[in-house]
């Protein structure tokens, strides 16, 4: 069967201390899943050093499994040259945690956009105005507009229009999946659920398939298909986001519901 994604057996271990450290920590342990040819959003939920982001950078191609392999496309995942990057990179698109982070402050934020769709367009370079189109396309996707955001500086957006920037600069090479790494943990709780429901339009309009990790169960059950448990590096719940947030099986996916109903309860109480 045919699969975007598909990661087998894949395992990770570090050498914590550096190269002479004599720790090693299994950071992903025998981690199998994949995503179908339909656009599909898996949230990959867990605590603190259960290996989430671990997984995130080798699904990027930031970093090599130890054991097992990722495919792509039918193609292994593996990354050796500026022009394997590039290519990777524009079918496979990270969000990261802190926009803050992803954009240089001193540099305007239209900038990044025009150089992205300068970058990433298939056939003859953009040219300015063409540039401006891609960017103001794609910033349409995520709600903003080009007027919008024309000539600004990082720190004069707010947390969730940055992240809305560069949602939508990952958009501008048409990318056939995103992985968002804690997207919305920086953002006001308040503007949270507009980015989480970005994710669900940009899946229906767009047929983008999203990786989506969070500690925020709430958001994971509102807009996933199908959600991941992690925890110590290993899978010990999947399935369909309801079914497994309305009855969780595993002792531990029970905790994880109930610690988020419990947090619920005092914010109201
Ligand atoms: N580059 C690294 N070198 C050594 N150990 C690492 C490295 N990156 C992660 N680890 C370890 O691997 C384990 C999994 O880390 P990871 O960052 O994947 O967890 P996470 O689920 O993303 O956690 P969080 O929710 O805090 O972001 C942790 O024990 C962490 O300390
Ligand atoms: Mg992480």
């Amino acid at each position: 069967m045919s699969a975007l994604l598909r990661l087998s057996h894949v395992t990770k271990v570090y050498r914590q201390g550096g190269m002479l450290g004599r720790r090693l920590i299994t950071a992903v342990r025998d981690v199998s899943f994949e995503l179908g040819e339909e656009p599909e959003i898996l949230s990959i939920v867990g605590e603190s050093g259960s290996g989430k982001s671990t997984v995130a950078a080798m699904i990027l191609g930031q970093t090599e499994p130890t054991e097992g392999e990722l495919q792509f496309a039918g193609k292994t995942v593996a990354i050796h040259s500026r022009a394997e990057r590039k290519a990777f990179m524009k079918e496979v698109q990270p969000v990261l945690q802190n926009p803050f982070e992803a954009f240089n402050p001193l540099k305007r934020v239209d900038r990044y956009l025009f150089e992205t769709a300068r970058n990433f367009s298939a056939g003859k370079r953009p040219d300015r105005q063409q540039a401006e189109k891609m960017a103001d396309v794609a910033l349409h996707h995520v709600g903003l507009t080009l007027e919008e955001v024309k000539g600004r500086f990082p720190h004069e957006l707010s947390g969730g229009q940055l992240q809305r920037v560069a949602i939508a600069r990952a958009l501008i090479p048409q990318p056939r999946l995103l992985v968002a790494d804690e997207p919305v943990s920086m953002v006001d709780a308040s503007l949270r659920m507009a980015i989480v429901n970005l994710f669900g339009r940009l899946k229906n309009e767009l047929g983008l398939s999203i990786i989506y990790i969070t500690h925020d169960l709430a958001t994971a059950y509102y807009v996933s298909d199908n959600i991941i448990i992690m925890r110590k590096g290993e899978i010990v719940e999947r399935g369909r986001a309801r079914a497994v947030l309305d009855d969780p099986q595993h002792e531990y996916s029970r905790a994880l519901k109930d610690a988020v109903l419990a947090a619920d309860f005092d914010a109201v109480a």
